[in-house]
């Protein structure tokens, strides 16, 4: 259901691969609120993924960056601001990646340069892309940011590595700089930490499928859908939130706020063989 909520509004999505990607459904239910979108990403995922195929029906165009070059990011905003026909007024930051999850690195055994890279990529990238919307005036008063994260930037979960780091780094640039453009021109920076999503990225942590089912039980409404983290991110990009900034604001079902619940503990007792207990647990419900 839209509800006109970005009627008018211009923006640039970074981070569409495929149709699974967070980013996807994020300019789709944009563009179904009303707003006219520019996507972009590194060429290699252009060439190999699926964005050509969303902006065809978003009436987008694409323009390729990587998000780590500095040079790119200024052509991605002069390119949209051209398109556009001056500023604009939203930004999706959904990049990830890491080397050493990849490679299966452990986090006492990681590789530097590829650190440095998962840094660059998955944290640095949103520093680079603010400074440079600010120098180049590319967004208007009460414009919006807004980067995904996940709740390892503060609990440590394993097997996220040094992604964890990234994170972490993510949320504090989000408070550092949503002072400064917050102060200088109105515009409010948040993060949001969302929940296990099976996309790519998402696949790319071993074990996945578990920390998944794992999350999903421990969360009172389950876990958060990549639809459903658009559907919030569209209000972040809307009139309506105009004085929320420098938050990392949890998407996750409640997980964030949970110590134990019944369902989790269901399989933890069924997995130390004690069906009674598990039953005993299943009745006295979730
Ligand atoms: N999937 C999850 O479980 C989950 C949970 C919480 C947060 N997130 C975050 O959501 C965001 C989007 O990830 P996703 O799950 O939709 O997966 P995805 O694989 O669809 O998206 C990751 C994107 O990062 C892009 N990218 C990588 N290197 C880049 C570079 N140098 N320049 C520009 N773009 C680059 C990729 O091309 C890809 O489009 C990431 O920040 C991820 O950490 C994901």
């Amino acid at each position: 259901m839209a509800y006109n909520l970005l009627k008018g509004k211009k923006g640039v999505i970074f981070g569409v691969l495929d149709h699974k990607s967070i980013a996807w459904k994020v300019a789709q239910r944009a563009y179904e609120e009303g707003a006219e979108i520019v996507l972009t990403n590194t060429p290699t995922a252009i060439r190999f993924g699926e964005i050509e195929e969303l902006a065809k029906t978003i009436h987008s165009i694409v323009v390729p960056a990587d998000a780590t070059q500095v040079k790119d990011i200024e052509n991605v905003f002069q390119v949209a601001m051209e398109h556009f026909g001056g500023p604009f007024d939203f930004i999706l930051h959904s990049i990830g990646m890491s080397l050493n999850v990849r490679k299966n690195r452990p986090y006492d055994d990681l590789d530097y340069d590829y650190f440095i890279k998962t840094l660059d990529i998955s944290a640095l990238s949103f520093h680079k892309i603010i400074q440079t919307a600010k120098k180049m005036d590319a967004l208007k008063e009460w414009g919006s940011i807004v980067a995904l994260s996940y709740i390892a930037a503060q609990r440590t979960l394993f097997r996220y590595n040094d992604m964890a780091d990234a994170k972490a780094a993510l949320e504090s640039i989000a408070r550092s700089f949503g002072y400064i453009y917050g102060r200088d021109k109105k515009v409010r920076i948040n993060t949001v930490s969302q929940s296990p999503t099976m996309t790519t990225a998402g696949s790319g942590i071993k074990g996945i499928d578990d920390l998944f089912d794992f999350s999903d039980r421990m969360s009172p409404l389950g876990n958060a859908s990549a639809e459903e983290c658009a559907d919030y991110v569209i209000t972040l990009f809307s009139d309506l939130t105009r004085k929320v900034t420098m938050q990392n604001l949890y998407h996750d079902g409640g997980f964030s706020s949970m110590g134990m619940s019944a369902r989790a503990m269901t399989m933890y007792a069924r997995s130390l063989n004690c069906e009674e207990c598990a039953k005993k647990l299943e009745e006295e419900g979730d």
